[in-house]
């Protein structure tokens, strides 16, 4: 399957979402570094590669713990997001299965909410476990499908009542990545062990009036789908996801359950 449009949707649509993303889609994202930095298991001097960076928030957060950070990001105006925030730090323009880095240089790779997005994750996985010094770490984050997460489940349930998916540039399933048995079979298979998981119960805190609009902001793949409905499926869509998430709203804010997975293995 060609998956290349779907690709370079997404490296756009972040590029646009770049200046935007601390006040959209880090009001999710941030919730799951915590856990990421425990599974990683740092220590003074470590080398870091954040990848799939964004605006830099984990490789700053791990520099903030004494490691060498660094990132890299397919999506130029991200990279150039994450050196107007963090100067100090090295980051680039790279994508995740394709690593420009030599093998065995890093202590620990993470990905936070990033092979989501990729058109082959075990790709990605396999770039990681090569850049990765023996005993190194991957740790990775994803979220949850519809079958566990409030926030998708109420999306897709709208989505797949009006929208006509056929219109949607061919894309992998995002959630073959939420299923521990899947992930783990993956990761053993590019040469991981003590893999791990663990739940966080993220609460995406979204500014009002429409939860709608917010999510435009907030993502790429359920926008790139919308994008390519006609207006009157637009405007229905619209109305039902703000009338279903319209409890969700106290004080000027959505908060809805949308919980992540962190995975995490140990380079033989
Ligand atoms: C949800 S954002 C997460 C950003 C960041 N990791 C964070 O925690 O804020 C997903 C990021 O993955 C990047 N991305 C998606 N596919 C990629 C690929 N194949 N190579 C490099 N970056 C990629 C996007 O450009 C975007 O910045």
């Amino acid at each position: 399957m060609d998956y290349s449009a779907f690709r370079d949707g997404e490296r756009v649509g972040w590029s646009k979402r770049a200046e935007l993303y601390g006040d959209a889609t880090a009001r999710a994202t941030l919730q799951t570094i915590p856990k990421l930095l425990d599974h990683a298991r740092l220590f003074p001097g470590a080398k870091v590669l954040d990848a799939g960076c964004g605006p830099g928030f984990v490789a700053a957060n791990a520099k903030l713990l004494g490691a060498v950070a660094e990132g890299i990001d397919f999506s130029e105006g991200m990279v150039e997001q994450a050196k107007n925030q963090f100067p100090d730090i090295n980051f680039s323009v790279a994508d995740v299965e394709n690593l420009p880095a030599q093998d065995e240089t890093f202590d620990a790779v993470l990905s936070n909410i990033v092979l989501f997005h990729v058109t082959d994750p075990e790709k990605a996985m396999s770039e990681a476990r090569r850049v990765l010094k023996p005993n190194g770490r991957f740790v990775f984050s994803q979220w949850l499908g519809p079958d566990r997460s409030e926030c998708y489940r109420l999306l897709f349930d709208v989505l797949g009542r009006h929208a006509d998916m056929s219109r949607a540039d061919p894309a992998p399933n995002a959630y073959i990545l939420s299923d521990e048995v899947n992930v783990f079979e993956m990761m053993k298979r590019v040469g991981f062990t003590d893999i791990k998981s663990e739940i966080v119960e993220n609460i995406l805190h979204a500014p009002g009036p429409s939860f709608f609009k917010f999510f435009m902001k907030f993502g790429v793949r359920v926008p790139l789908i919308l994008e390519r409905q006609e207006q009157d499926v637009q405007n229905t869509i619209q109305k039902e996801i703000d009338e279903l998430t319209a409890p969700y709203l106290s004080d000027g804010v959505f908060k809805l359950p949308m919980p992540s997975v962190v995975f995490s293995g140990r380079a033989v």
